[in-house]
């Protein structure tokens, strides 16, 4: 009994330090890539000028990539809409897209006329000032929560840098 103990333990000695050596040797092969490493992304002049009814709204902001890792735009939810989509807009007729790119050292801009979050059904009709909470989810980076606010129908990011 004692001597079938000692070779256990011998033998689970031995394959802990099989596995040691094997498990020091990928992390190193690793940390020579990119691999961990997460693109640093920011949310600036989120807005979605106020709909016209409870069907659908549009959300528009430009996300900042400040590092050298590209990275994609893949999905957006909120409280407001249990569909929310990625829509570019091509010869003015906007479509749906499964992702955006978020350059590396660049930035995605969602504006009128362009690319933009699209909420299909909305369970309330928000009003101006208030604020809609989306989170933003992407290929690499971590979830980003953005406050959308609300704006006049007329409202347009791009201008209000004016005043
Ligand atoms: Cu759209």
């Amino acid at each position: 009994m004692n001597r079938r103990t000692t070779r256990t333990l011998a033998a689970a000695l031995s394959l802990t330090a099989a596995l040691a050596i094997s498990g020091c040797s990928s992390d190193s092969a690793d940390s020579s890539g990119a691999d961990g490493e997460k693109p640093e992304l920011t949310v600036s002049g989120a807005f979605m000028p106020e709909p016209v009814n409870d069907k659908m709204a549009g959300a528009f902001m430009v996300i900042k990539n400040g590092s050298k890792i590209a990275d994609k735009l893949t999905g957006v939810t909120s409280p407001l809409s249990d569909d929310l989509q990625i829509h570019e807009t091509k010869d003015q007729k906007m479509q749906q897209v499964q992702s955006l790119d978020v350059p590396a050292n660049g930035e995605l801009k969602l504006a009128r006329g362009g690319d933009h979050v699209m909420f299909m059904g909305l369970k309330n009709k928000p009003a101006v000032g208030d604020k809609v909470t989306v989170e933003l989810r992407f290929e690499k980076a971590g979830p980003v929560k953005v406050e959308v606010e609300v704006k006049e129908r007329t409202y347009n990011a791009e201008n209000s840098n004016a005043h």
